[in-house]
């Protein structure tokens, strides 16, 4: 006869044992169960139906509650600055309002028949912080057709998309007319009117709310393109369009284009003439511009860093880009995108990036005021 106590052990034993059956048997059959459900077809998956109440209750509970817990403690860029805020407003544009409308155009019936709809966005914003709108434009949120962010890691895009957000709620249809974008829609028959006859380029409006016509970039974080090689346009947009630059912008903005409309737009812009306007802040510190031009012309033979202008300047292979007159904040922030493992994949990429990981971050500020201070290039029929 075994002890009380080893009995009772052995009873608990026992009957763990058979909750444990039956746990794994209740579980397994409704593993079947569901596989058969799902098999049978007999759940519609029709959007035109909707959620019961309840479930769209927890479904957005349960979306608030993940984003609070995923939003990272970061602490975001100045989301007052301008520049940000023209860039994300020029991007949302062509890459959100389809879905979420914008001021003046609600949302589209097509998309209104999504499941969750895509909410108009002005009255959810306030409920959320810098960090947690940061993080739903850059994650996504699952089952409900809001996409990630294209390229995962270039945070500086998704700020200027945050920027925008935050300005969102106190724009008019006009107000955000001009902040997205700017010359374009004030004065279309301009627009159609440069790129008439022989250079008729359709598309250029939507190139021209970012990168501008006859006024430059209205953002000093978008390059100029006016009077660069034509060449090395056509290399830069056949690099987003196959993804291998790694901007979510300018992916977006290059995935509809053919070969065509490609070597279009990259002529058009080689031959126009410097515009009237540069976003350009005046360049402060005269000292970097001196010790960005020695840089420039001699490179840092201690860092093994070449001269910029054996490649940059006019002696440069055409598909290589121009730097003069290019807006400072621009440049660096190409420059940081190498140092931090993007854009290495392209050809020039595979140049760059090694030379860009050289560099000092004062060499990078001192490089960006220089190119920054001089004049752009003059556009391709003069160079001729
Ligand atoms: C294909 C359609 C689609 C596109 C494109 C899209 N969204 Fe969304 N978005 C949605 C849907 C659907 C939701 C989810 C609403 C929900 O959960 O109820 C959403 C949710 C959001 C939310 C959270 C709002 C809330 O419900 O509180 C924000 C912020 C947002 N989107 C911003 C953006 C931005 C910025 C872009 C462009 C970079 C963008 N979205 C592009 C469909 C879209
Ligand atoms: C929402 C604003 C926006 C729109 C719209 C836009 N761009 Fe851009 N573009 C940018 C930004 C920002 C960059 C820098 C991206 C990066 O970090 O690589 C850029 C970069 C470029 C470059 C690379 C320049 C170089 O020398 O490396 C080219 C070429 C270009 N854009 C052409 C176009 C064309 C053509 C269109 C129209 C089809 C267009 N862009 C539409 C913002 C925009
Ligand atoms: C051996 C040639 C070479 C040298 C030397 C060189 N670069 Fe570059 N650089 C390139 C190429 C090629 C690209 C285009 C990369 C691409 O297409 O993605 C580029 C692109 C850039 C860009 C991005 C411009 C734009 O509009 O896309 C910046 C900024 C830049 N270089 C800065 C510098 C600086 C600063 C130096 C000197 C310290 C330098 N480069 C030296 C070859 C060179």
């Amino acid at each position: 006869m075994l002890p009380a106590r080893a009995r009772a052990a052995n009873w608990l034993v026992q009957s763990w044992r058979h909750l444990l059956g039956a746990v794994f048997a209740f579980a397994a059959a409704g593993i079947v169960a569901i596989g058969l459900f799902a098999w049978s077809g007999l759940y519609s998956v029709a959007a035109s139906s909707g959620h019961w109440a309840i479930v769209d209750f927890f479904l957005r509970f349960g979306m608030e509650s993940s984003v609070r817990t995923h939003a990272p403690a970061l602490t975001p860029p100045d989301l007052a600055d301008e520049n940000l805020a023209r860039l994300g407003a020029g991007h949302f544009h062509a890459g959100c309002a389809f879905c979420h409308g914008s001021p003046g155009t609600p949302v589209g019936a097509a998309a209104l028949k999504m499941l969750p709809p895509p909410p108009e966005l002005d009255g959810k914003l306030a409920e959320w912080s810098d960090q947690q709108l940061f993080w739903i434009v850059r994650h996504g949120i699952k089952y409900t057709g809001m996409p990630a962010w294209p390229v995962q890691g270039r945070d500086d895009e998704v700020w200027a998309l945050v920027a925008f957000l935050r300005r969102l709620p106190s724009l008019d249809a006009e107000a955000y007319k001009a902040l997205a974008l700017g010359e374009i829609e004030p004065r279309p028959e301009t627009a159609r009117q440069i790129v008439s006859g022989e250079d008729r380029v359709d598309t250029v409006e939507a190139c021209a709310r970012c990168h501008g016509l006859e006024k430059g970039p209205r953002s000093e974080l978008v390059p100029v393109l006016h009077g660069q090689p034509r060449e090395r346009l056509e290399t830069a947009l056949r690099a987003y369009r196959s993804r291998e630059r790694d901007s979510g912008i300018m992916q977006v903005a290059a995935a509809e284009l053919d070969d065509k409309a490609i070597r279009d737009l990259a002529a058009f812009y080689a031959r126009l003439p410097a515009p009237t306007h540069l976003p350009q802040a005046p360049i402060q510190d005269e000292s970097a511009v001196e010790r960005g031009a020695v840089l420039a012309a001699q490179g840092d033979a201690d860092r093994q860093v070449p001269a910029c202008l054996t490649c940059h300047g006019d002696a440069g292979l055409p598909t290589y880009p121009r730097l003069s007159g290019q807006p400072a904040r621009y440049l660096a922030s190409q420059l940081a995108a190498w140092r931090t493992g993007f854009n290495a994949r392209t050809p020039g990429g595979i140049v760059m990036a090694p030379i860009a990981r050289r560099l000092t971050p004062q060499q990078v500020a001192d490089a960006a005021a220089y190119f920054a201070s001089l004049p752009l290039p003059a556009p391709a029929q003069a160079r001729r």
